[in-house]
């Protein structure tokens, strides 16, 4: 598996639509180039296979659509959407499935497509959930990974960026759903 690096501090998002302050932190371009390169090594990886590219609603859906359009493999795509209650810039830990995907995941290959793997917490219920349905194989693929905020252990198998803890907005990201049309990914500062 290959990663892009990209570093910076820790900042949370808070009451932003006051004092709104973002510096970019992932131009467009680069973001283009490794959304390319992952295309192609998941081409690769699942050549032949009968693909289900299931998206984690709302922040995957930029990085999705711009992904399965750099494949070169045909493959189907769904969608689930999870609420996490509690904090309101972090899992809570209490993570629930509130919207499903359509058909059965039996012996399909499923690549769970995710826009940022924070805490861990969302991804390992998902991931939980999927099992039990028993797919052929389950992968998943993260946009952004910010390791060094896991409560959990996880570990993607694609990752597109890996960056430092602070709050990012942009290329389907949102804070308080602002920001998720902005083409690059911005860090919050207060
Ligand atoms: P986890 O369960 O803590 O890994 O949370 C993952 C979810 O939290 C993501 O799908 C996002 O919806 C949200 N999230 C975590 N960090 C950020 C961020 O920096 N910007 C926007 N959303 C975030």
């Amino acid at each position: 598996m290959t990663r892009g690096y990209i570093s910076a501090s820790f900042i949370f998002c808070m009451d932003i639509q006051a004092s709104q302050n973002k510096e970019i932190l992932i131009r467009r371009q680069a973001i283009e180039q490794r959304i390319h390169e992952l295309a192609q090594e998941i081409s690769r990886d699942y050549v032949g296979s009968a693909l289900l590219l299931v998206g984690v609603l709302k922040g995957a859906f930029v990085f999705l659509a711009d992904l399965i359009r750099q494949m070169t493999i045909p493959c189907e795509v769904d969608f689930v959407r999870l609420a996490s209650y509690g904090a309101h810039t972090e899992s809570s830990g209490n993570v629930m499935l509130i919207k499903d995907i359509e058909g059965s995941i039996e012996n399909k290959d499923v690549l769970i497509v995710e826009d940022i793997l924070d805490t861990g917490l969302t991804m390992t219920k998902l991931v939980e959930i999927f099992s039990q349905r028993k797919p052929m194989s389950l992968k998943v693929c993260t946009f952004l990974d910010k390791q060094g905020r896991r409560r959990v252990p996880f570990e993607a198998d694609y990752v597109g960026f890996t960056i430092g803890n602070s709050f990012v907005v942009g290329y389907g990201l949102d804070c308080n759903e602002q920001d998720r049309s902005l083409p690059d990914v911005y860090i919050i500062k207060q």
